[in-house]
């Protein structure tokens, strides 16, 4: 693998292709939410409206790029998907959602339908709200 893929904190040659890449997905979102802070802030602070407009334009295509590649790797991290499944889009406290699987709840039909790679949704009893 080439010298310039920093952040590893094992050997490269000690890493799948398949971490490698995830890891390459993890930096690249970690650093468009830096991004999006970074312009956020700049946003806030700046007294030039049309600065400002242009800042949160490119701001908000830094969330559209994190989105894009946490897609990417959810696709291929099971567990991550498993938890955006149960986390995500949902109108309780996650702390409360974490209650209720740990209880044995179900989705509660607050969820998408899965796309069946890994039948999550039919792991779980729908519960009414
Ligand atoms: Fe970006």
């Amino acid at each position: 693998m080439a010298a310039s893929s920093t952040g590893l904190h094992e050997a490269a040659d000690a890493l799948s292709p398949e971490v490698i890449d995830r890891h390459r997905a993890i930096v690249t979102i970690v650093e468009e939410l830096e991004a999006v802070d970074w312009y956020d802030q700049r946003v806030a602070a700046s007294d030039d409206e049309e600065l400002a407009a242009i800042l949160a334009h490119n701001r908000d295509e830094e969330k559209e790029h994190a989105a894009m590649v946490l897609e990417w790797l959810r696709r291929r991290d099971p567990k991550l998907d498993e938890h955006l499944r149960n986390y995500l889009f949902i109108d309780k406290s996650p702390l409360e959602r974490e209650h209720e699987l740990k209880a044995g709840g179900g989705r509660g039909g607050q969820h998408p339908a899965t796309d069946g790679s890994l039948g999550i949704g039919s792991l779980c009893g729908e519960v009414t709200p």
